[in-house]
């Protein structure tokens, strides 16, 4: 067993990397999809609910992940790894404290709070503050929290939570927050009594969080519906545990074989996840086959369409930005409404640098097809934009730059590789 040991690229060592991407390519071949990234945070943080082993299987390289198992080994776990099995040993806690050092680069540290809380009666978690897409705030997180009974306090940038015991009451949540279900699933999982989550959040990732706490004995029901459950007990036990194929990187590389005419096989995701992303692939003439876990696209020739991002089972907005790089090839026009965060069209002026037609309006991007996407030097903003300068790189005509590639680090795995193995021209150039 080693302890934990990640390439120099998640050290975020590798701040201005670039790719370098020659198209238009043909892409052909099979791939298998990482674990979620967004199943895998919160259940890391969910580790710290149990003081016995916990072996999780094929956690994915990326930089995210890499910021969360440096912040639970700030917090006292010990993280050994062999092979495809990443061990987490939490015996006893070294503090409770998640810096600002740490969350800064990565908001999804405000999950430890749920997991502390439960825990240790007691947690402090600088706030993530706002990111490149959004204010991002997290009062759904605290308000029902305080409504569990817990002290909250924000003082110098930190939110100090204390409850010498959660009571169990129902929760109706304003909105489906993803994280807001996840933080609140994993504060009652000791709570005495039934604790009640009305409106949740319904990702599959949610569904994917309360089998693993399952998994460790925990006793919650109806998660991946909009009422959640969580019936308290006296303690968790070790377990074992894999979570779910990525579907964002699932939607990611459909879309960019969709905007190649390529035909690629998708292996490692269960479709049922991304529904409603290829149905509405299909309603712009996407030719998609799929079977129990795994997703071949044909060539197609794509018409537009409209799609407004939602809440799942709705469109993801996690897969806005690629979407919005696929229509861009289509044969006429499309009209995208970005509903779930106030500021998450910032690929449009790199799409437009690549000859892309669209214009924004508010919260709606109108898309013309373009008379030929061509390669042109960008800049990634965040992470799914990047995926975004990706796909309309592929389909471009010419040598694409795409500069500050770190964003893509902290969500897809292996990236380049993938490509290159599907027969991309693609090369990432340390820009040290
Ligand atoms: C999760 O973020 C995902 N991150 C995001 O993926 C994803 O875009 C988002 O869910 C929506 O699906 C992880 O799972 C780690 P939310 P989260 O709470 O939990 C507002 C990616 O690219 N809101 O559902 O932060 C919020 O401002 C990332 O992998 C409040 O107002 O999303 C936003 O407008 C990006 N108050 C909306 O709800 C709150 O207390 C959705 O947020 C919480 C949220």
């Amino acid at each position: 067993m080693t302890t934990l040991d990640v390439p120099g690229f998640l050290h975020g060592s590798a701040k201005m990397d670039k790719l370098i991407i020659n198209g238009p390519a043909k892409l052909s071949g099979e791939i298998h999809i990482s674990r979620a990234k967004n199943a895998y945070l919160p259940i890391l943080a969910g580790c710290l609910l149990s003081k016995e082993r916990i072996r999780l299987k094929n956690i994915p390289e990326l930089r995210d992940i890499k910021t969360m198992l440096s912040l639970l080994e700030k917090l006292g776990t010990q993280i050994t790894q062999e092979g495809e099995w990443t061990e987490l040993y939490t015996p006893t806690l070294a503090s409770f404290s998640a810096t600002y050092d740490l969350v800064k680069t990565m908001r999804a540290s405000i999950f430890v709070l749920g997991p502390l809380l439960a825990r240790e009666g007691k947690a402090e978690v600088s706030l993530p503050g706002g990111c490149a897409i959004g204010t991002r705030p997290i009062d759904l997180h605290l308000d029902n929290l305080k409504k569990m009974g817990a002290k909250i306090d924000l003082k110098g940038g930190y939110v100090r939570a204390e409850a010498s015991s959660l009571k169990a009451c129902t929760l109706p949540l304003a909105f489906p927050s993803v994280g807001a279900t996840e933080n609140l699933m994993m504060a009652s999982v000791f709570t005495s009594g039934t604790t009640i989550i009305e409106n949740a959040a319904m990702e599959p990732e949610i569904e994917d969080l309360g089998n693993f706490l399952n998994s460790m004995g925990a006793k919650v029901k109806g998660h991946g519906s909009s009422r959640i459950e969580i019936e308290g007990v006296e303690h968790l036990s070790a377990t074992e545990y894999e979570a779910i194929g990525d579907r964002i990187e699932a939607g990611t590389y459909l879309m960019a074989a969709l905007a190649t005419g390529s035909e690629i096989t998708l292996t490692g995701i269960n479709f049922k996840y991304i529904d409603f992303v290829i149905e509405k692939l299909r309603e712009m003439g996407a030719n998609i086959e799929t079977s129990d876990n795994s997703i071949t696209v044909k060539q197609s020739t794509l018409s537009g369409t409209k799609v407004e991002t939602a809440p799942y089972p709705g469109f993801p907005t996690d897969l806005q930005a690629q979407m919005m790089a696929l229509m861009t090839t289509a044969k006429d026009s499309s009209i995208i409404v970005e509903n779930i965060f106030e500021n998450r069209f910032m690929h449009v002026p790199e799409l437009i640098r690549m000859n892309a037609l669209i214009d924004l309006e508010g919260r709606s991007a109108f898309i013309k097809p373009s008379p030929g996407l061509s390669a042109a030097p960008v800049m990634c903003t965040d992470l799914r934009a990047s995926a975004a300068l990706i796909i309309a790189a592929l389909a471009a005509e010419g040598e694409t730059e795409i500069q500050r590639v770190y964003h893509l680090d902290r969500g897809y795995e292996k990236l380049d590789q993938k490509f290159l193995k599907l027969g991309a021209s693609i090369k990432r150039v340390n820009s040290n």
